[in-house]
């Protein structure tokens, strides 16, 4: 049928727990938040540990500029935040990216500059670990790099882990229990 299908879970004691399926036939901002608005519908008062139709304290999502677009315009309250896997894996192709010519010896090294800057402890480190970067000599020689790295480094809201202290994710850092249960989803009920 081509649809589109949206899983929406929580982490929970016992992995991922389903809270929503929203199945689409496109995947446009105006349609997921459609989907998004009839689940709102039927959220009980106390959804939510009581924020009912406000929905979420926090999402955690893959870097899809159409679903957090919906999810900001239908749960204007919640905090959006990215996964930090997607976010690494993003800057690992941009690297393999051959229009962006960085050469094989270089690519771990400039992949590691963002990975610590994600993983850093406080948010004085993470400004010292990009100041840092920016004289790194790997990124001198790489101006493509250094202004792909300041851009990502202005959404640091959405990915950096010490800048999340105060929201509840309990430690879970990116959304991979996702990923196996879109695969039970394909393997077990559509048996692809
Ligand atoms: C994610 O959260 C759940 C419960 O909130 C917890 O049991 C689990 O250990 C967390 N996962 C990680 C990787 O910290």
């Amino acid at each position: 049928m081509n649809s589109r299908i949206f899983l929406l879970l929580t982490h929970s004691a016992a992995g991922g727990l389903p809270l929503g399926v929203i199945v689409t036939t496109s995947e446009s901002q105006n349609t997921i938040a459609a989907g998004l608005k009839l689940l709102q519908s039927i959220l009980p008062g106390d959804a939510f540990y009581g924020r009912g139709v406000l929905g979420p304290k926090v999402v955690m999502t893959d870097d899809c500029k159409a679903l957090r677009q919906a999810l900001q315009n239908v749960f204007p309250q919640t905090t959006s935040l990215l996964c930090v896997f997607h976010v690494l894996q993003a800057m690992w192709r941009w690297l393999w990216d051959s229009h962006h010519g960085v050469p094989k010896g270089d690519r771990q090294w400039l992949l590691d500059i963002l990975k610590k800057m994600v993983y850093d402890m406080s948010p004085e480190e993470l400004e010292a670990s990009y100041h840092q970067a920016l004289q790194d000599p790997a990124v001198l020689k790489h101006q493509q790099y250094r202004d792909h790295l300041t851009a990502v480094f202005a959404q640091r809201k959405d990915w950096a882990i010490c800048l999340r202290t105060g929201l509840p994710t309990r430690g879970n850092d990116t959304n991979n229990f996702v990923e196996s249960a879109m695969r039970v989803l394909k393997d077990s009920i559509f048996h692809r």
